[in-house]
């Protein structure tokens, strides 16, 4: 029975420290039974430091570095070939994979055709990994199902019979991907992923949202975006940030493009989201870089040290949002 699901989603465009937040939350003991990955696919990349090593997944829940059930679910989408490989790398580090993985008889298979399909892709700059096509299939009701898939066969499950009819206490970690700028439906279309990358993708994959105990909201202390669109002004203070905060992709090792945070545009993705806690990631490279500003109402701001920039936003949001269960600010190497 399913006992609580707590979610982890992304304020912004993606590439704020998902992963981090993830293996933070999954270490602690029994809090979580599963560990389950809710949307997009191979377009995703979690950077995870584990015991010293650097690990970036595509597909695979962080639970299996703990031995917790991680789940692909209903809602995400699966390049077989390119999931294979990420399996065996991790396995070559160490991790038991294969007793821990799981997918949901009703992900999509992303095809060659999808992928090829993609391959000259630059309107919105899309990481050419094939999601886009796969889901029109999905929606358009021509798609492929892992169900339908041999090779897969050994990890099938079903998330209704898993988290509603086992034995026992069911409490998931849900771990997004993309971010609420690059939300299908909220994102800054047409610069968006395929996918739902709020609060409600995750409930899509078979939770109750009576059973929602905890929203993490991850954003960093400026904002980052790869695509097409013209995002970072030109000034040398964000080829700067860029630098110094190793802005380069997890998936495609694109030049992420910088600018400072929209405090409007995270009222927005907190509220949409009913976040309960927020976790600033990367304070550290504004204090490195020594400067401290963000965008309210098209209006840039400066602030002179740290703790009035973040006073600020803490103000910010507590009265626009309401008292949120704590908000934290983190610097690299990771804590919070
Ligand atoms: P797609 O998801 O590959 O279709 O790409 C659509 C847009 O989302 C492009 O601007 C991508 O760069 C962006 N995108 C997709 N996945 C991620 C991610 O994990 N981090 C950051 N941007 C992403």
């Amino acid at each position: 029975m399913m006992h609580y699901a707590d979610i982890i989603v992304d304020l912004q465009a993606g590439d704020t420290g998902k992963g981090k937040v993830a293996h933070h939350l999954a270490k602690i003991p029994n809090e979580y039974t599963h560990v389950v990955r809710y949307n997009g696919g191979g377009n995703a990349g979690h950077t995870i430091y584990h015991d010293g090593e650097k690990f970036v997944t595509h597909y695979v829940p962080v639970g299996v570095i703990y031995g917790i059930k991680s789940v692909i679910g209903p809602g995400c989408v699966v390049n077989v070939k390119d999931l294979f490989k990420e399996i065996e790398e991790l396995e070559l580090g160490g991790f038991k994979v294969r007793q821990n993985l799981w997918i949901d008889k009703r992900v999509h298979i992303i095809t060659e055709d999808h992928q090829n399909e993609e391959g000259s892709e630059t309107k919105i700059g899309t990481t050419k990994k094939g999601n886009g096509p796969c889901y029109r299939d999905k929606y358009s009701r021509t798609g492929l199902r892992a169900e339908s898939v041999p090779e897969l066969e050994n990890f099938l499950i079903d998330c209704y019979e898993e988290f509603h009819e086992t034995d026992g206490q069911v409490r998931i970690l849900f771990e997004g991907a993309q971010g609420f700028e690059l939300d299908i439906d909220w994102g800054d279309y047409p610069y968006v992923t395929s996918s739902h990358c709020t609060v409600g993708g995750a409930i899509l994959n078979g939770v109750p949202p009576q059973k929602i105990r905890k929203v993490y909201g991850i954003a960093k202390v400026y904002q980052t975006y790869v695509g097409s669109k013209e995002f970072e002004p030109n000034d040398p203070i964000f080829p700067k940030i860029r630098e110094i905060g190793h802005e380069y992709g997890a998936t495609t090792g694109r030049a992420r493009q910088v600018n400072w945070l929209d405090l409007d545009k995270l009222i927005e993705a907190l509220r949409i989201n009913g976040i309960t806690e927020v976790i600033f990631n990367k304070l550290d490279v504004l204090e490195e870089v020594g400067v401290f500003s963000l965008y309210e109402n098209g209006k840039l701001l400066n602030f002179k040290t740290t703790e009035e920039f973040q006073n600020y936003v803490e103000v910010c949001i507590r009265k626009k949002v309401g008292l949120l269960s704590y908000i934290r600010w983190s610097k690299t190497p990771f804590g919070i």
